[in-house]
């Protein structure tokens, strides 16, 4: 049923420069494995087998690393080495990837519309890699969305000075820890949060928000908002704001980064 899985990866990540000055943000590693492969793993765990990426200058090095290297895996052959690459060659047999690209960064709305040419008229889940998720956060999302057939955001509980970082829903509980949405904002002012119930970067959307982002304004940050799309979807149609089960990391801030770096070296790598 939902096949394709959408990433936006079109950002400069200037909070990470000087590294990101000639790397895509995404390949920045947590430990040894780029923070886009764990987002596309978790991807792959919840079912989808096609992924979308709407990259944009400078991030060639999402395409070969989703790629065969075959003078690299031929010297590596036969060694202890092999089993590093092991994942992300079964992904390849797995899935297939695609690219288009974001000629302009407008925003959030704009890159999953420019996604429209990989998805189509169909469901899709999107994933925002710089949100580390060590909980398979899209495949209980997956399990939402056959039930209920409507878009689903992943929220959190943030401190309530930090709505200004987030888009914040509003809305009521129809069952334990889902919420049927009936406002959202993008980026309030604490005063101004309705809520302290935070979005990040796991969505499902249905493919009627593709015509919903064409008719928007530009908003918050003067970006074509995904948060205004789905918040007038919401008033359509039934949108549903999910309390996931896990622990989520910032990765766009350089403390969540350090954070989800020290939480993946002490569960996969310590050895005492
Ligand atoms: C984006 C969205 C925001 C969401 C956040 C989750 O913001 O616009 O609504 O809460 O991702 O990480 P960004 O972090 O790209 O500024």
């Amino acid at each position: 049923m939902l096949k394709k899985c959408l990433f936006p990866a079109a950002g400069y990540g200037t909070r990470f420069l000087p590294a990101t000055k000639a790397m895509p943000k995404e390949m920045l590693p947590i430990v040894n494995k780029p923070l886009i492969q764990f987002g596309v793993e978790e991807a792959i765990e919840a079912g989808f087998t096609e992924i979308g990426f709407v990259s944009g200058r400078g991030k060639r090095a999402i395409e070969d690393h989703f790629d065969i290297s075959y003078e690299l895996e031929h010297q590596i052959a036969g060694s202890v080495k092999e089993a590093l690459l092991s994942d992300v060659r079964d992904m390849i047999d797995k899935c297939a990837f695609s690219y288009t690209r974001q000629a302009e960064v407008k925003g959030l709305g704009h890159a999953i519309l420019t996604g429209e040419t990989l998805i189509g008229n169909e469901p899709f889940g999107v994933i925002l890699a710089d949100d580390f998720c060590d909980s398979g956060v899209i495949k209980q999302m997956v399990g939402l969305f056959s039930h209920y057939q409507c878009s689903i955001v992943a929220i959190e509980e943030v401190p309530a000075d930090q709505t200004d970082k987030y888009g914040i829903v509003d809305g009521k509980e129809i069952d334990e820890g889902l919420i049927k949405v009936s406002n959202m904002i993008e980026k309030p002012a604490p005063e101004d949060a309705p809520t302290n119930l935070a979005v990040i970067g796991r969505y499902i959307l249905t493919p009627d928000i593709f015509s919903i982002i064409r008719t928007l304004e530009p908003g918050a940050a003067g970006e074509i908002q995904i948060t205004d799309a789905i918040c007038e979807q919401a008033k359509n149609s039934m949108v549903l704001a999910y309390k996931f089960n896990g622990t989520r990391f910032d990765c766009g801030s350089l403390k969540g980064y350090v954070e989800a770096t020290n939480y993946v070296y002490d569960k996969y790598h310590r050895k005492v």
